[in-house]
């Protein structure tokens, strides 16, 4: 290897990670930053009284060769799980049976447990929100909303949602273009916990009706404690027109739907919540991997520069920790 290069790492969601952990394997220094408490960014998981709840990513697939690899490892540590729901599809107003044959993987024992795994060994400072790069030729800053700088690092990865990497990535006036001309939907996640199971054997749904995505009962995936939990998932239609709306008109109209897929009444919930995605999923996928301005050492990645599944996530990370050595 080439000498060992300082990197900072804005972002800690699966990209982010996924960049560190690849780059701090060749030998070099990494340090991660984000702007939340925790980290994991769209791998979600809110915890409650009533256990954990998964209101980001669901679960994820593995299709490319390198990625099933690192699954296999995964799997093996315990980090991650099958999940084999019952699944439905609700369509023209009809609830149907849908299984399939496609292998679903959770995060243990919540979508976090995965990215809090991934992130050992790894340097990060949490609550850190960077507002601004600066070159001070040869070296980067980072300047963060409470007005303090970290550096001198050497190269820059930006791995935040493409609308808050646009502002990040100015210096490099193509990668700031690049990501500000990709559009990211939002999505409105609603969680609810009942005291006694709900009547149904649903699992998970895909929905294809009306105001709702995506249906799971979070209580049927393995190692998650406490009773029947749900998180439901609005369509992007529906939540760009209610992007507004309070969390409680949210939670009311989310359950009134619920409850017509379902064909039940619902009891009062023993707890609810909603969480606004603001970007929840880019647009259209693109095929960047991911992108580079050499000449600058600044970099970018996310699932924005693939698709907005976990799986692009990382191999984006993985792109650009790649791109930035040189060999890909
Ligand atoms: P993120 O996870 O968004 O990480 C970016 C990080 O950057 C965040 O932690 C953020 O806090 C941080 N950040 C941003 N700006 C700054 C800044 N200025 N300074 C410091 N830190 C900053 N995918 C699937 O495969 N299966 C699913 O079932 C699925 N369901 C989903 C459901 C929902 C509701 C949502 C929102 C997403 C879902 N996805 C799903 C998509 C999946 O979650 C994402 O593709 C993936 O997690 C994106 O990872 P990322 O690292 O690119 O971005
Ligand atoms: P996948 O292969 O399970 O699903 C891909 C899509 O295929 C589904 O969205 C669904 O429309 C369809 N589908 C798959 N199996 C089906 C079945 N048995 N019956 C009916 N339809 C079926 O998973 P993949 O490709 O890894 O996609 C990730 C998932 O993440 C998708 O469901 C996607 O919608 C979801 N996602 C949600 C976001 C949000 O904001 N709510 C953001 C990004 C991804």
């Amino acid at each position: 290897m080439s000498k060992p290069l300082s990197i900072a790492i804005v972002g800690a969601g699966l990209a982010g990670i996924s960049a560190a952990r690849h780059l701090q394997e060749a030998g070099h220094q990494v340090q991660l930053f984000d702007k939340s408490r925790g980290s994991g960014g769209r791998l979600s998981s809110k915890r409650t009284e009533f256990g954990d709840l998964d209101i980001g990513a669901q679960y994820f697939t593995a299709r490319e060769p390198g990625f099933r690899r690192e699954l296999k490892r995964w799997l093996e540590a315990g980090w991650v799980a099958d999940w084999e729901p019952q699944l439905y599809l609700y369509e023209k107003g009809q609830l149907r049976p849908s299984e399939d044959d496609q292998q679903r993987f959770i995060g243990m024992p919540r979508m976090t447990g995965l990215s809090r795994q991934l992130l050992e060994g790894l340097s990060l400072t949490s609550s850190c929100r960077i507002q601004r790069l600066r070159r001070d030729e040869p070296h980067w800053w980072l300047e963060d909303d409470q007005g303090s700088e970290h550096g001198p690092f050497d190269r820059v990865v930006v791995a935040a949602p493409a609308p808050q990497a646009a502002a990040l990535l100015e210096p490099a006036a193509q990668l700031a273009q690049a990501a500000a001309r990709i559009n990211m939907l939002p999505c409105w996640a609603v969680a609810l916990v009942f005291e006694q199971p709900l009547d149904t054997p649903v699992q998970a749904c895909f929905v294809r009706d009306g105001a709702l995505d995506w249906i799971s009962r979070n209580s049927s995936k393995a190692g998650r404690k406490g009773p029947d939990s749900w998180v439901i998932h609005a369509s992007t239609d529906w939540s760009a027109a209610h992007v507004d709306d309070s969390p409680l008109q949210v939670i009311a109209a989310v359950q009134q739907a619920l409850a017509q897929i379902l064909g039940c009444d619902l009891p009062e919930p023993v707890f609810s919540h909603a969480h606004r995605w603001l970007y929840a999923r880019p647009a259209e996928d693109c095929q960047w991997g991911a992108l580079a301005a050499p000449e600058l050492g600044l970099y970018a990645c996310g699932d924005w520069c693939l698709g907005g599944r976990v799986e692009n996530a990382w191999l984006s990370g993985r792109q650009v920790a790649r791109t930035l050595m040189g060999a890909g």
